[in-house]
């Protein structure tokens, strides 16, 4: 079950908001349809209510690639069979072959990010060495103990049942493998979380689950060891990216998350909200966002 209660960090009155809304879209039982945001999700990811996606390595390349080496420093991928989990464009992917990895296999739920890894595996000659297949991180179509590592580079924020996505990376790693996931810690990205607030009439929020949900250092620990995990290791780094232009973040960011937060916009208007959202960063001067990135490092037990 999702939760309902927001899991970021937001100015109190704001989250008091969030929070009545989580409660009833739990009553109206959107909580539940977990379906359908990830539905929601996946159209986001795959360009079809905007086209901003199609920048998704233009503008956020140094950005994922920075937070897949932070994350892939910690372990060792040399003669390794690795799953990417989430892997979109496969920036991190690609990463985890120049690891040395033996093979690796990059899933994610959107097709049109999974078309832009196939580009770059044919592009860089690694057929041999990457699969590429269309799968929910809350179902992996994997049998037990498969994998030697699995990784997954800012996602989890992303998926609504993320208690499962974990599960199923656990299942799938063979025993005394690893477990490397990245993700969005509770200030990430605030200022947009603000100008979302600001920009998006409530009527369109009313009642349905938000798509974003990130987690804390200590949600993170208590998690991988309730689950059985060794050796569990959490970090955190906070900093910010300061870009040319407020108009450059806002591209950043429509890119980078496909503008899922638009997902709860009618199409008649969704242009006119998401230039709302520019438009805010532009007139509040905001060029600078915050990056809350929070790892989390288990082994599986041997038996
Ligand atoms: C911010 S991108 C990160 C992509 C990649 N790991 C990277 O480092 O660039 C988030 C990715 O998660 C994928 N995603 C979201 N929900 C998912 C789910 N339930 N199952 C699998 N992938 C999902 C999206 O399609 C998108 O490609």
């Amino acid at each position: 079950m999702p939760d309902i209660l927001w899991t970021g960090e937001m100015a109190f009155l704001k989250k008091m908001i969030l929070n009545v809304n989580g409660i009833l879209a739990w009553i109206s039982g959107n909580m539940k349809d977990t379906d359908a945001m990830k539905q929601d999700m996946t159209s986001a990811y795959n360009g079809e209510r905007t086209a901003d996606v199609v920048n998704y390595d233009t503008y956020g390349w140094d950005h994922y690639n920075g937070v897949a080496v932070a994350l892939l420093e910690e372990i060792s991928l040399s003669e390794k069979h690795v799953l990417d989990v989430g892997c979109g464009t496969g920036i991190s992917t690609i990463e985890i072959v120049e690891g040395k990895a033996n093979k690796v296999c990059g899933t994610d739920i959107s097709e049109y990010m999974l078309g832009e890894l196939k580009k770059k595996v044919e592009a860089k000659g690694y057929q041999n060495v990457v699969d590429v297949i269309l799968a929910d991180a809350e179902n992996l179509p994997f049998d037990d103990n498969v994998f030697d590592v699995a990784v997954s580079n800012m996602v989890l924020g992303l998926v609504p049942n993320q208690e499962k996505m974990i599960r199923e990376m656990i299942r799938v790693v063979k025993p005394g493998g690893v477990i490397a996931l990245s993700t969005h810690g509770p200030t990430h990205y605030a200022e947009l979380s603000d100008a979302v607030f600001a920009a998006i009439p409530k009527r369109y929020m009313l009642g349905r689950r938000i798509l974003y949900w990130p987690r804390g250092r200590e949600w993170m620990q208590r998690f991988f060891q309730d689950a059985g995990l060794n050796d569990v290791k959490v970090k955190q780094s906070i900093w910010h990216d300061s870009f040319q232009s407020s108009n450059d973040m806002y591209e950043f960011i429509a890119s980078s998350t496909g503008n899922f937060y638009a997902s709860f916009i009618p199409d008649e208007v969704i242009n006119s909200i998401l230039n709302d959202i520019r438009q805010y960063f532009i007139v509040s001067k905001i060029d600078k966002i915050t990056l809350d990135v929070v790892y989390a490092y288990g082994k599986k037990a041997e038996s």
